[in-house]
């Protein structure tokens, strides 16, 4: 059988990929086992998909590891996450050097706690000078959050006098998201057959094509990217085209 990633064209890789890696619950009770061995199992999924996305020149990988909404969850599992997160940021950090991956965050971060937060800012110091591909983590991220963040930007700047209401447009929104600087992605994709947004990326997402995978998150390899990748590569992007335009364009 021929695989996914033969089938693939190089040519037309999304550059920036966004996942809701959701799922983990879900495949620790079909063991039997704690929710928290299924986000520890996740993190060998983190990396596959770190790597196969930086062996296909990905450019942009964007993770949904922790959302706002996510702090109502149990509290011994939330201090299990946050722990999760400051030993894997530690631990892959050699590993994110060594294949030249940058690693950044987006998300209300002076809120997390203070070792994760030091974790991070270590890992993101350390690693700011790679260039071959970008790691983004969502933590603490919600994008209503983000957009009422951004209004307040606005609001303060029309009240300072150095923006003009006139003057408000996509780019001036753009450079006042947390992703300023980053294409937004092509390819959203979401694990363990759901099929919500969950407050991920609102406005960055407006173009972008929607994948929905079965696969619960800590069992989702390469070769399920690479099928999420090929269905992207199935279908037409129309931009509010019609199909004609595009394929003349
Ligand atoms: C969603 O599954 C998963 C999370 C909220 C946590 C994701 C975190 C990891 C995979 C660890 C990754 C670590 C780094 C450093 C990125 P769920 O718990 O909502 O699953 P369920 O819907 O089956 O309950």
């Amino acid at each position: 059988m021929e695989l996914a990633l033969d089938l693939l064209d190089k040519n037309t890789l999304p550059r920036h990929i966004a996942i809701i890696m959701d799922g983990n619950g879900r495949w620790a009770k079909s063991q039997s086992m704690p929710r928290v061995f299924g986000h520890r199992n996740g993190v060998k999924a983190v990396r596959e998909v770190t790597e196969a996305s930086a062996e296909l020149g990905i450019e942009y990988l964007t993770l949904y590891a922790f959302s706002k909404e996510n702090w109502k969850r149990p509290r011994k599992e939330v201090n299990m996450l946050m722990k999760l997160f400051v030993s894997t940021v530690s631990k892959e950090l050699s590993t994110l050097n060594k294949n030249n991956i940058r690693l950044k965050a987006i998300g209300d971060l002076e809120s997390l706690p203070p070792d994760t937060l030091a974790a991070l800012n270590n890992a993101i110091e350390s690693t700011k000078d790679n260039d071959h591909m970008t790691l983004n983590l969502a933590l603490n991220y919600s994008g209503r959050w983000e957009l009422t963040e951004m209004t307040k930007s606005i609001a303060k700047d029309i009240s300072s006098g150095s923006l003009n209401p006139e003057d408000i447009s996509e780019e001036s929104i753009v450079s006042r998201l947390l992703t300023s600087g980053t294409p937004d992605p092509e390819l959203m994709i979401r694990t363990s057959g759901e099929h919500r947004i969950s407050n991920f990326l609102l406005w960055q997402l407006s173009y972008a094509e929607l994948v929905f995978s079965d696969i619960l998150w800590p069992d989702f390899r390469k070769e399920e990217l690479y099928k999420c990748i090929l269905e992207y590569q199935r279908r037409e992007r129309r931009f509010g085209m019609t199909s004609d335009q595009v394929v003349k364009s």
